[in-house]
């Protein structure tokens, strides 16, 4: 209804805007300034996560994006090697070291099929188990060992936008939490990692704020062959992220990649009517995704640069500018391109809450 959708056009372009409020509940509570380290009531053993020595994320779609986010922030902070499967494809084979590895599962309903049976599998081979998820009382959280719930509140349009960086945010609550438990980090790394979660709700409100340009730019390129979007480290699941954002909506071709991997093929397929858009965050080696980016504009290709606020990028032809915010700058950058995503299928007439053959939560296996 109209009233749902408190006077937004669609779900989605509401759910976009709610994300400063959802991040404010998903952080409120459970930033501990003074010891440095997030407070999350975890019931998992103190003594097994000291000495787990892999970590296993099983997700699917949007989740397995934030998955892949979750690696870039959790391997560096807790120094542990973090494997992340597409639920689907999730196995576990004879002669792995169950006692000593976490399964992670990151499902906004807690219904998915695919997760749950990942699930399913990794406790019948003795593991751990752990849900990151939005919905309590959901199926996962009565099959794991343990839940940490995302607190996004409820996401109706298909798409998931506010339950994504409410997962990246929680999970990165859990990176801080489990490296100051493993003494990988010290009490003011810890502060200045909660610092920049603290700043994400600001952030994210300064890009919504921008809306109008970006609007104009979906406007511009709506009618395009194709969209390529590229990043490197924790931009690129953000880079995956934001083509299955477009495709799933628009139904327009759109592709994600690792920057440094374009040259490897799909540079074959950009020409004039190919909008690249790439993450040139500070966190995220820059200078190499600019050598990128005048490999596409050489081809022609319009670049939409996605660039630390104040960063002379004069080079794109376009440039949105995104706060500088360390480890979470990609996943602000990200909310640029929900918006652009959303405008891009608003002018192409799309049902934007209920794309053709999807379902907001795959029951099926
Ligand atoms: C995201 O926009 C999709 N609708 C889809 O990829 C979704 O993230 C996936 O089906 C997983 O859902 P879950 O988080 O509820 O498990």
């Amino acid at each position: 209804s109209a009233a749902g959708k408190a006077g937004h056009d669609h779900y989605m372009h509401k759910e976009i805007h709610e994300q400063p409020t959802a991040l404010r509940q998903a952080i409120s509570g459970r930033v501990d300034d003074l010891a440095g380290n997030a407070s999350l009531n975890i019931d998992l053993d103190d003594g097994f996560l000291q000495t787990i020595d892999e970590i296993h994320i099983a997700a699917c779609g949007t989740s397995y994006h934030a998955g892949l986010y979750a690696k870039e922030l959790i391997e560096p902070l807790v120094d542990i090697s973090v494997r992340v499967d597409l639920a689907s494809e999730y196995e576990v084979y004879d002669g792995h070291n169950t006692q000593d590895t976490l399964v992670v599962a990151v499902t906004q309903s807690g219904e998915t099929a695919d997760t749950l049976s990942a699930i399913r599998r990794a406790k019948a081979s003795g593991m751990t188990t752990f849900a990151v998820t939005n919905t309590v009382g959901s199926t996962i959280t009565r099959e794991v060992d343990d839940s940490l719930f995302i607190k996004a509140g409820p996401e109706i349009g298909v798409a998931a936008t506010k339950t994504f960086v409410s997962q990246v945010t929680a999970l990165a609550l859990f990176a801080t939490y489990l490296g100051r438990l493993r003494g990988t980090i010290s009490a003011d790394e810890g502060a200045d990692i909660l610092e920049d979660i603290r700043q994400l709700p600001s952030a994210v409100q300064a890009i919504l704020d921008e809306e109008a340009q970006i609007r104009r730019l979906a406007a511009q390129y709506s009618d395009s062959k194709a969209f390529f979007f590229i990043g490197r480290g924790l931009a690129q699941p953000v880079a995956l992220e934001s083509a299955l954002k477009l495709k799933e909506i628009s139904y327009a071709h759109a592709e994600g990649f690792a920057a440094g991997e374009l040259k490897h093929g799909p540079l074959a397929l950009v020409t004039e009517n190919t909008p690249v858009l790439a993450f040139l965050n500070q966190s995220a080696a820059p200078e190499e995704t600019r050598n990128n980016v005048k490999e596409v504009e050489s081809r022609g290709a319009p670049v939409i640069g996605l660039a630390t606020d104040g960063a002379d990028e004069s080079f794109c032809k376009h440039t949105i500018d995104i706060p500088e915010l360390g480890r979470l700058e990609p996943l602000v950058a990200n909310v640029a391109l929900q918006l652009f995503a959303y405008h891009v299928a608003n002018e192409m007439g799309r049902p934007i809450d209920k794309p053709r053959n999807l379902a907001k939560s795959v029951t099926v296996g």
